[in-house]
C-alpha cells in the first residue's frame, strides 16, 4: 500500500507535565493551530489532565489519549487506571510500551503485551513504543530488538485489532535527549518493524499499520522525518508542550 493511504498521526505525549488548568490553556491555544489538519492530532496527557483536556477539545479535531492503561478491570493495584475507566470519561487512545516505563517503572515485553490487549479490548486505539538503546544499536541488534519487541507487544492481538493500533518507532538514545535519529535510520527502523509485523499478519495489515518516528522530532526536523516512505507520523514529546512547535510539525504531517 502507498504511505499516501495511511492514516498519518500526531501525537503529543505530554509525559508528567501541565495541570488542570495548564492543559485547558494549552489546548485553546492550540485548537486554531492545527484545525486545517490533514492528518489525526492526538493529546496523551496525565490522567489528572484528561477532563480538562476532553472538556477543552470537544468540537476541534483533537483526540485525547493516556499516556498508560493497566491490564487488569479493576481490583488491588494502587496507582493503576483501567481501560475502561479510561473510556468512561472520554479518551480515545492510549501509550503502552514507552521507554520511560520500561526504564523506570519495571514495564517489561510482557505487561507492554497485557497493556496494549485491555486497551484494544475496550475499544481504545494503542500507540504501541518500541525501540533500541545505544548500547543496543552498537551491539548491531536494532532490527531484531524492534521485530522481537514488536511481536511480543502485540501476541494475541487479532487482525481485525491491529487496525486500532499504531507503532511508534522511538530509539530511546533520542528520546529528550536533543539527538534525533537521521531520517534514514528513522526510516530503517519503521521499516523493521513493518517487516516484523508482515511476518505474523501479512502484507495488506503490515502496509496498513501507520508506523510513527518519536525521539526529538521538533518543527525544525519535522519534515524531513516525515518525508520517508516508512514514517506515518511523530510521538512528540519536548515539543508537544508548545502550541506552535506541536502546530508546525501537525502541519509537517498534513498531506
Ligand atoms: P521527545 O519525546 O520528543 O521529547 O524526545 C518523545 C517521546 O518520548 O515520546
Amino acid at each position: 500500500m502507498d504511505k499516501a493511504k495511511r492514516a498519518a498521526v500526531i501525537a503529543g505525549n505530554w509525559k508528567m507535565n501541565n495541570t488542570p488548568a495548564q492543559t485547558t490553556a494549552l489546548i485553546e491555544e492550540m485548537k486554531p493551530l492545527v484545525a486545517d489538519a490533514d492528518c489525526d492530532v492526538v493529546l496523551c496527557v496525565p490522567y489528572v489532565d484528561i477532563h480538562a483536556a476532553v472538556e477543552a477539545a470537544k468540537g476541534s479535531n483533537i483526540k485525547i489519549g493516556a499516556e498508560n492503561v493497566h491490564f487488569k478491570d479493576k481490583g488491588a493495584f494502587t496507582g493503576e487506571v483501567s481501560a475502561e475507566m479510561l473510556t468512561a470519561v472520554g479518551v480515545e487512545y492510549v501509550i503502552t510500551g514507552h521507554s520511560e516505563r520500561r526504564q523506570y517503572f519495571g514495564e517489561t515485553d510482557e505487561t507492554v503485551n497485557l497493556r496494549t490487549l485491555a486497551g484494544l479490548n475496550a475499544g481504545l486505539k494503542v500507540i504501541v513504543c518500541v525501540g533500541e538503546t545505544l548500547t543496543q544499536r552498537k551491539q548491531g541488534i536494532t532490527k531484531e530488538l524492534l521485530a522481537m519487541q514488536t511481536k511480543i507487544a502485540l501476541k494475541d492481538v487479532t487482525k481485525e485489532q491491529l487496525q486500532n493500533v499504531i507503532i511508534a518507532y522511538e530509539p530511546v538514545w533520542a528520546i529528550g535527549t536533543g539527538e534525533t535519529a537521521t531520517a534514514q535510520q528513522a526510516n530503517e527502523g519503521n521499516a523493521a518493524i513493518r517487516a516484523a509485523v508482515c511476518e505474523v499478519y501479512g502484507k495488506d495489515a503490515a502496509d496498513a499499520l501507520t508506523i510513527q518516528y518519536g525521539g526529538s522530532m521538533n518543527a525544525a526536523n519535522a519534515a524531513e522525518l516525515l518525508s520517508q516512505p516508512d514514517v506515518d507520523g511523530g510521538l512528540i514529546g519536548g515539543a508537544s508542550l508548545k502550541a506552535v512547535d506541536f502546530s508546525k510539525i501537525v502541519a509537517a504531517a498534513s498531506k
